[in-house]
């Protein structure tokens, strides 16, 4: 459930910052959050992992500032490292807890936006999923947050995933391919996790998946005040491989918030 063995934080880390692919998740998140964030708004992202998918926040919009909620101590250390070597520290608090069972502190405060990205997988079944759900829709509701959630989704076919890595990744190294590969498996499906929002009352979110493989799937909803005010163009943030990268996934996402 909670990923803390050393070997695979690592390889983790280091693959959220040169796969192109998972390069390319973490732009497409961080294009939607930027999307649903006012000026100076303030982000809780739950399961911050090594910090990865919050930083690529934090650079695109350098007037937000966030908590990051992980129970894992070796990825809280290495996103600690991440946000100071990044200069991002000043904009971040980091958290040590449970997201089905957040401290009032948190639960209770005002946030603009919540994220919970590549997370959900790791919850070990449909009852712990329905407690993450339940805490983010009352938090949500408390605050009147836009909320961004995505995720693995499991695909029918289980040899897909090793297939599809196989031929868009054939470089990347085992460990990171074995992780992914397990998380895609251990993800919960398109239909469980749209039926388990229902449930958690957030069945009103938008969504979509990526094709034509859809391995990945997104939900969304903009915060009780609509959606704000644009703050523009952003200056290009991913180049090569993963820009191209990026470029695909958006344009194969079936619907997405920007
Ligand atoms: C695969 S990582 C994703 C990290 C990050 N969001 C990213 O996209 O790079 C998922 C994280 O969720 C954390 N996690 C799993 N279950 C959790 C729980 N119940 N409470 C808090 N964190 C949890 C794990 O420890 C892990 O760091």
């Amino acid at each position: 459930m909670v990923m803390d063995d050393a070997e695979s934080v690592a390889y983790f880390h280091a693959g959220g910052g040169a796969n192109p692919g998972m390069r390319a998740v973490y732009d497409l998140c961080a294009r939607a959050l930027d999307v649903m964030l006012p000026p100076g708004g303030r982000l809780l992202d739950l399961g911050i992992g090594s910090g990865r998918a919050l930083s690529a926040v934090l650079r695109r919009r350098p007037d937000i500032t966030a908590v990051g909620v992980d129970l894992a101590p070796n990825m809280l250390a290495t996103a600690r490292d991440l946000f100071a070597a990044e200069g991002l520290d000043g904009r971040v608090e980091l958290v040590q807890a449970d997201i089905t069972a957040l401290p009032d502190s948190i639960a209770g405060a005002p946030w603009d936006a919540i994220s919970c990205m590549w997370t959900l997988h790791q919850l070990p079944d449909a009852d712990v999923l329905a407690a993450a759900l339940r805490q983010i829709a009352a938090v949500k509701r408390g605050s009147g947050a836009a909320l961004w959630i995505s995720d693995f989704a499991r695909l029918r076919d289980p040899s897909a995933c090793p297939a599809m890595l196989q031929c868009v990744d054939p470089d990347s190294p085992m460990g990171l391919r074995q992780d992914a590969i397990a998380s895609e498996a251990a993800a919960f499906t398109r239909e469980e996790l749209s039926a388990a929002l229902a449930v958690a009352g957030l069945g009103g979110l938008a969504s979509g998946h990526a094709t034509p493989l859809p391995y990945l799937q997104a939900y969304w909803a903009f915060g009780a005040n609509g959606k704000p005010a644009s703050a523009g163009q952003r200056p290009a943030q991913l180049h090569g491989q993963a820009r191209r990268e990026a470029a695909l996934l958006r344009w194969g996402f079936t619907a997405k918030p920007f």
